[in-house]
């Protein structure tokens, strides 16, 4: 069967990666996008935004992928097509072995100039972390090509999510047999309009997430449980 996983931060919650909205522990809940997460916020402070950037990257460095991630990626060598397709910065998909991870919402490991969007190796986001407390500000480095500073490699709000990604995300929903949707609070849109694409031709869409979200109304089961147990569940009956 073809199964496609949609995740979004609830997928990492478990390896210790804050979500975005969960209320107390959630990124937004702390902090304001309206500072963090723009081009005008990052023009208008760009040490502030890269410092903050640094220190999320430098957590999901430390962060290990979960039996989720791991399961995942081991049904992919059962005999089942799988796709996943994240909103997630992170790279514990990738580390858990799944390969052909679609990110709909940009990597935070592929920094990039602001002006001309030139590239460097190594990224230097990953120059010599730990960088510290998120408050720390930081000023990004210059473009070698430019002169033009360093930006995360994250799709802001306010910006168009990447063509290639949205091409095979939409690709991806259209022809599987199985949805899962694990982690997300189905707020941030497009991402958000993905399982109702698969919803419309008939497919099964499964949630994860312990608590009621916007794609509840739709789904066809919820497995109210965090993200490793739901999937550990799941793959026990697909086995
Ligand atoms: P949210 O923070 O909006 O939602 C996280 C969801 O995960 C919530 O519904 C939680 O109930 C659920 N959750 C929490 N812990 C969980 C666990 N252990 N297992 C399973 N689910 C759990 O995150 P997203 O929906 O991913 O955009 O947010 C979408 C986008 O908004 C993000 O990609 C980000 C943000 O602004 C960009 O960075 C562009």
């Amino acid at each position: 069967m073809r199964i496609a996983f949609l995740t979004g931060a609830g997928m990492s919650a478990e390896s210790g990666v804050p979500t975005f909205r969960d209320a107390l522990t959630g990124l937004w809940a702390r902090y304001d996008p309206e500072q963090l997460a723009t081009e005008a916020a990052f023009r208008r402070d760009p040490a502030l935004c890269w410092g903050w950037y640094r220190w999320r990257a430098a957590l999901v460095r430390r962060a290990l992928p979960h039996a989720g991630h791991l399961g995942i990626a081991a049904l992919a060598n059962s005999g089942h097509a799988v796709s996943v397709v994240t909103q997630n910065v992170d790279d514990l998909h990738e580390r858990a072995g799944s390969t052909g991870v679609i990110h709909l919402h940009g990597s935070l490991f592929a920094s990039r100039c602001l002006d001309c969007g030139h590239r460097v190796s190594p990224d230097p986001i990953l120059a010599d972390l730990p960088p510290g407390d998120a408050g720390a500000r930081e000023t990004p480095p210059p473009c070698p090509a430019c002169g033009g500073p360093f930006r995360p490699g994250v799709v802001w709000f306010g910006e168009a999510l990447p063509e290639a990604a949205w091409t095979a995300a939409g690709d991806v929903l259209d022809r599987c047999g199985l949805l899962v949707v694990v982690g997300t609070s189905g707020l941030v849109h497009p991402a958000a309009s993905l399982p109702m694409r698969a919803r419309r031709r008939g497919v099964r869409v499964v949630e994860i997430n312990p608590v009621e979200s916007a794609v509840s109304t739709f789904a066809d089961e919820h497995l109210r449980m965090p993200a490793s147990a739901g999937i550990q569940s799941l793959l026990d009956r697909l086995r």
